[in-house]
């Protein structure tokens, strides 16, 4: 399972300009999700997951090592982080430090183009885009495997930001020290040929969500009577997910990212007190990409920790999709995504 991937997406140091790097991350959706820990310290799921990486929200993350600094640093969105956003970021960049044996505080700037916990993945590209630059800034040379594993710890769907298109996240052995559980935990990417898919998203709400994705993760697991058929199903979507993918079959595609997420939300509907995202606008866009196929256009739904939804189909259907589903909501927006890149390091504007 470990497949190498040679590519060095952090160059040592002496590349960096002293101690400072930026990245660019993607967010990513899930077709076949991610949903339960077995492990919280480590970030290790329960579930294989698969995603597409999107070519639009981009964070953009400067890190930058300030020996003179009594502590870290961290400004999202241009405000000074403060309680557990910013505790997240610096609990991160303790595991980096500690993989780099450096103790240097650092500057940590952080601008991203989501709405911030709405279930639009921002923590994915968020953390996929730190995971980049603090390895670069901090002297860490790691592979996207590497990468994509330190990526994991800030947030699971983080480690299939790394990489651009489809990419499959191993939930890793579940036996065995943590060491291999660690190691064994990380995405890489997918191919999937003659797919040219673009996926429309129906905000319906941006606003923050009610329940954290930890927090809802942890009570569906712990008390879900559903949970665990869900977690099995989730093996046979998976399986028939990557023939689909193979074969560049997006109706199969959509079909089975569909029911994997609607059984992700029968999971948390069951779990006790229930968690419930979707909201009566959900149900309206989901109407109308039940309508779209009845039309005989190939649309197929997915969500997330949030209300609102996207819509994979084909690319040449994007503009149709987007009217259909706009028509349909009485507020919100409808954006159109294409599968995008991978993480990357920005060069330094000045060496
Ligand atoms: O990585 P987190 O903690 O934001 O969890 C994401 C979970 C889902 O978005 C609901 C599913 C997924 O696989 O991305």
């Amino acid at each position: 399972m470990h497949a190498d991937h040679p590519t060095t997406l952090v160059p040592p140091l002496e590349d960096n300009l002293a101690g400072r790097a930026t990245a660019v991350a993607h967010p990513n959706i899930a077709l076949i999700k991610y949903w339960g820990k077995r492990d919280e310290q480590l970030v290790l799921p329960r579930v294989d997951s698969l995603s597409m990486t999107l070519d639009i929200f981009p964070t953009t993350t400067c890190v930058r090592l300030a020996p003179q600094a009594e502590h870290d640093q961290v400004t999202l969105n241009g405000e000074v982080a403060r309680g557990q956003a910013r505790e997240r970021v610096v609990a991160f960049l303790d595991l980096v430090r500690a993989q780099a044996r450096k103790k240097l505080p650092a500057v940590v700037d952080s601008e991203n183009t989501v709405p911030t916990g709405a279930g639009l993945a921002s923590s994915a590209s968020g953390f996929a885009a730190l995971a980049l630059a603090a390895a670069a800034a901090y002297g860490l040379t790691l592979d996207a495997t590497a990468l994509s594993r330190l990526a994991r710890r800030g947030s699971g769907s983080a480690s299939r930001s790394v990489f651009g298109s489809f990419a499959l996240w191993h939930a890793g052995l579940a036996t065995g020290t943590a060491t291999e559980a660690d190691l064994s935990s990380y995405a890489e990417p997918v191919p999937a040929p003659g797919l040219d898919p673009a996926l429309v998203i129906a905000v319906v709400d941006a606003g923050p969500k009610a329940v954290s994705s930890r927090e809802a993760m942890r009570r569906t697991v712990d008390t879900s009577p559903l949970y665990e058929p869900w977690a099995r199903s989730s093996k046979d979507d998976l399986k028939d997910m990557r023939t689909a993918l193979d074969r560049g079959d997006l109706a199969a595609v959509g079909e089975i990212a569909e029911r994997n997420a609607l059984g992700m939300h029968a999971t948390m509907l069951a779990a006790r007190p229930a968690v419930r995202y979707l909201a009566p606008a959900t149900l309206t866009v989901l109407d109308s990409v039940l309508q779209l196929r009845r039309d005989g256009i190939p649309a197929y739904a997915t969500m997330d920790a949030g209300p609102n939804v996207k819509v994979l189909c084909r690319r040449t259907d994007a503009r149709q999709v987007a009217d259909t589903v706009r028509s349909a909501m009485t507020a919100g927006s409808v954006l159109t995504a294409r599968p995008g890149p991978g993480a990357r390091l920005l060069p330094q504007d000045t060496r």
